[in-house]
């Protein structure tokens, strides 16, 4: 008989979490003004809000925690990071900051310039945020498979060649920016590029004399799937995989609160000495000291130890093995999930699974609300609110996907939860038609509106 697959770790310190009534619920989320951030995280049972800075470190990575060197200046934990980060990508160069965000920051006071153009595959919010900061402009040149939920394509996260070369045939090369390369694609589902994607997006910017910036919070989980999917790659390691990705990029944006498994940290890696040395002004400005930009030398060790076990094929594939293992109790419940299943996430398309809710309401907002109602489970709007308005005409930006994301924490949760998350999912499916009416805004902040917003529900009249 063949074994059934289990997990590539045991557990060795846990954390009580209590299961709430509904009646609870009600009264927690309408205080919250319909808005999950608001909630306290002891009233939600299982928390799928982010896979970000939610994971569980490794017995490796506490125990670098001790060794951790608190020196302000050329502490061995900024060294030790130095080296993974050379190991495992290739970078020369690099800056810690104390998130993803930081990083974009960072390097964005250098890189972008009002009225520059930034081409790239959905950019994430905080990344579109910093480039409309600028007032500059994020161009999303994702193919278009990407919007079609059901369509199964391996690559979901590629950059279309003919959107991106047009961006940069009409844009004067001085107005843009970089190219930026999401890994995975957040924004689409947690949806890979593939290794030949980014070696012609790196061949077209060479043509044009532009940069490529990845935004790495996932690229390991991008590595697997390049294991597993593309041509030519099933017999290599996934670090050799990451370090040929890594070639055909100039620098990145690292949130290590995904893939380098802590729970704060991040850092940009370059190859140009001079950028690096232009990026260091903004650094020690915005984060701290150089060798060590917002990240205390014990954080900085366990990074640099986490780095190395995300690049392990055992880690990834127990990680990616369940997202599926949810995805796949979605699908056996005919609930309409993104396709192929993401790699830190499963993507509910609300649109299919409230189509009698409109656009206005918020209809991905209202089912995350639901969901929660139901049993507990704290997921995430990327709909409409999270595509905010448009900078110029300050109107909703509707875009074509409206998702529920459900972020699993790595090494967290275990299937049993994976299990009641599909089933307060069917639940709310089999009781979709007393869901009459979704929310409006109250309340919203001029940018990044989603973390702070404020709801009313909608009536029903
Ligand atoms: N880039 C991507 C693709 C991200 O998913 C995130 C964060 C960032 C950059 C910013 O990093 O949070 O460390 O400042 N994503 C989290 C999420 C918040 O829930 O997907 P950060």
């Amino acid at each position: 008989m063949e074994l059934p697959f289990a997990e590539s770790f045991k557990i060795k310190m846990v954390e009580s979490i209590r299961r709430s009534t509904r009646e609870e619920r009600e009264v927690w989320i309408k205080e919250a003004k319909y808005n999950l951030f608001n909630l306290k995280s002891d009233q939600v049972f299982i928390d799928l809000l982010t896979d970000s800075g939610t994971g569980a470190m490794s017995d490796k990575q506490w125990a670098a925690m001790m060794l951790g060197d608190e020196s302000y200046a050329g502490a061995r934990s900024y060294y030790n990071m130095k080296e993974a980060i050379k190991k495992i990508m290739g970078f020369e160069y690099f800056l810690p900051t104390h998130q993803g965000r930081a990083a974009e920051n960072v390097l964005f006071s250098v890189l972008v310039k009002e009225g520059d153009v930034v081409p790239g595959n959905s950019h994430f919010d905080t990344t579109k945020g910093h480039i409309e900061f600028r007032k500059a402009h994020a161009v999303d040149c994702t193919i278009d498979e990407a919007f079609n939920t059901s369509l199964l394509h391996p690559f979901k996260g590629n950059i279309d060649l003919n959107k991106l070369e047009k961006v940069l045939k009409e844009t004067p090369r001085e107005k843009i920016s970089m190219i930026v390369v999401t890994l995975t694609c957040n924004s689409s589902g947690g949806q890979p590029v593939s290794m030949q994607n980014m070696r012609e997006v790196s061949a077209m910017a060479k043509k044009f004399g532009v940069l490529v910036c990845y935004d790495s919070a996932r690229f390991a989980e991008n590595a697997y799937f390049i294991k597993m999917r593309e041509k030519g790659y099933e017999n290599k390691s996934i670090k050799e995989i990451v370090l040929e990705m890594y070639q055909y990029a100039d620098m990145a944006t690292m949130s290590s609160k995904k893939d380098a498994i802590v729970n704060m940290g991040g850092f940009i890696g370059m190859k140009d000495e001079n950028l690096f040395k232009q990026a260091s002004v903004y650094n020690i400005m915005f984060e701290g000291f150089i060798t060590y930009g917002g990240m205390s030398g014990r954080d900085m060790n366990a990074l640099a130890q986490g780095l190395d076990e995300s690049t392990e094929f055992d880690y990834l594939e127990t990680r990616i093995k369940q997202i599926e293992y949810l995805g796949k109790r979605m699908t056996d419940f005919g609930i309409p999930v993104q396709l192929p299943y993401g790699g830190h996430a499963i993507f509910i398309d609300a649109k299919k699974c409230l189509s009698h809710i409109p656009k206005e309401q918020y209809v991905a907002q209202t089912l995350a609300v639901e969901l929660y109602l139901e049993a507990g489970i704290r997921g995430v709007e990327i709909g409409t609110i999270l595509a905010d308005r448009d900078p110029d005409t300050r109107q909703d930006r509707y875009p074509e996907l409206e998702f529920v994301r459900l972020a699993i924490p790595r090494r967290v949760y275990t299937n049993n939860h994976m299990d009641v998350i599909a089933c307060a999912m069917k639940n709310v499916m089999d009781r979709k038609d007393a869901i009459k009416a979704g929310f409006k805004i109250i309340n919203e902040a001029p940018i990044l509106r989603h973390f702070t917003v404020e709801l009313a529900r909608c009536s029903t009249s």
